[in-house]
């Protein structure tokens, strides 16, 4: 039976605005996804987070089915429009502590005050500096209980999926925008290292969505560095990719003063990983928004089997993933903040199941490379918003009814929870 180390982290991830609902309750203010769900067709079938889980109200329940699964850690994001009155995640904070549950928060998991959007959002400089502000004050509360930190949940998908393509919020398309923003969520995370180690936090992290490129080798390489590398080494080596910094020079200017800052050390590096893109020359393609000035590159159509996003099943992209982040960036422990499937719904889920299992496993065999791997996060704890596709695509361990809010394990909560007890899996 393969066994993980003694203190790995066995956790699920959630985020925000995903579960909580209550968007009106205790002086919460709106949020660009607020505003982006509220607009006709933007989202699929017009869902918003108005009331999601209610997990808000419910948490103490959804605490309970995370003391059920064996979990000794739970990744939750803190919703920023909720500044005013952050007593809801004291109370989240304790309810896990009393069940032995370690807290990983995230302090920006997309939901932007829209009044930020309003000066700009992430276009603007002045947010990272906002951010730094929001980082110490969420600190302030709950930093004695706290001890493991994550700045920003997928800088890359705020950046280029909200100013790229637009099809999350702000739902702006323009490739300047795209960069600019990469760039200042950048900051914002070295101004929250800085402010988070001020104030004393312990461990502070980062999570990435690293997508690795498969394909013909040039531009799998183009690829890879305006999908990874643009995170990766201004972050743990201090600097721009040559190759990404004229490609983006060509859309606008980034102050590589601020480099030192976007370096800050960092604790531990979170991956998210669902699935690897393959990318071909084709000089008729257009490219994709996603990735600006990426004419001539064509995305297949993934290969094998696919979840219900339409996302190819590959573990051993992850396993491939974690070596090569061990080799390129040496001295960063690496911890797994989110994986999972969305598969069809239903109690009985024996391809979520697959799919978990295949990708723990890679986890194990990085181990057993001598990859430095702290955790392993599934997305999701339950079924929920999730961001474009609304509520029809379902991550859960946990099956969630939007009719009546009732809660239902899985067989892949069941599985999970004897991989926990026995501390690996089945061989
Ligand atoms: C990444 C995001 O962090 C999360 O919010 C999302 O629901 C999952 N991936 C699945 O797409």
């Amino acid at each position: 039976m393969p066994l993980f180390p003694d203190n790995f982290l066995w956790g699920s991830a959630t985020a925000s605005y995903q579960i909580e609902g209550a968007v009106h309750a205790d002086g919460r203010v709106p949020s660009i996804w607020d505003t982006f769900s509220h607009t006709p067709g933007k989202v699929h079938n017009g869902d918003t987070g108005d009331v999601a889980c209610d997990h808000y109200n419910r948490y103490l329940d959804d605490v309970e089915t995370m003391s059920w699964l064996g979990l000794n850690a739970y990744r939750f994001s803190v919703a920023w429009p909720r500044l005013a009155d952050l007593s809801f995640y004291d109370r989240l904070v304790d309810a896990l502590l009393a069940k032995g549950i370690s807290p990983v928060a995230t302090l920006y998991h997309w939901d932007l005050p829209q009044s930020l959007q309003d000066e700009g959002g992430w276009t603007n400089r002045d947010t990272a500096y906002r951010f730094a502000d929001y980082a110490t004050a969420v600190h302030a509360l709950l930093g004695d209980r706290v001890t493991t930190w994550t700045t920003l949940n997928e800088p890359w998908v705020s950046a280029f999926v909200g100013h790229g393509s637009g099809r999350h919020a702000p739902g702006v398309s323009d490739p300047a925008a795209a960069f600019t923003a990469a760039h200042n969520l950048m900051l914002a995370h070295g101004l929250g290292v800085q402010a988070l180690r001020a104030a004393g936090a312990e461990s502070v992290s980062l999570t990435l969505n690293l997508t690795p490129i498969l394909g013909d080798p040039e531009p799998a390489r183009l690829v890879d560095g305006l999908a990874n590398r643009i995170f990766l080494d201004p972050v743990l080596r201090g600097e721009y990719p040559a190759d990404v910094l004229e490609h983006l020079s060509r859309y606008t200017e980034v102050n590589l003063d601020d480099l030192p800052t976007i370096s800050q050390p960092i604790d531990v590096l979170g991956v998210n990983y669902y699935t690897v893109n393959r990318v071909v020359a084709d000089p008729s393609a257009s490219g994709s928004l996603e990735h600006p000035g990426t004419e001539g590159i064509a995305w297949e159509q993934p290969h094998g089997t696919l979840t219900e996003m339409g996302w190819e099943v590959i573990p051993s992209g992850l396993e491939d993933l974690l070596v090569r982040l061990s080799h390129d960036y040496p001295g960063v422990p690496l911890m797994i903040t989110e994986n999972g499937a969305a598969v069809p719904d239903g109690v009985s889920d024996p391809d979520r199941i697959a799919y978990l299992d295949g990708h723990v496993r890679s986890v194990h065999n990085a181990i057993q490379k001598g990859v430095d791997m702290r955790g392993y996060f599934v997305w999701s704890l339950l079924d929920n918003f999730e961001w474009a596709r609304g509520y029809e695509k379902r991550f859960g361990l946990v099956r969630v009814d939007y009719e009546t809010l009732e809660r239902t394990p899985r067989d892949s909560a069941r599985w999970y929870r004897d991989v926990i007890a026995a501390g690996g899996l089945p061989s």
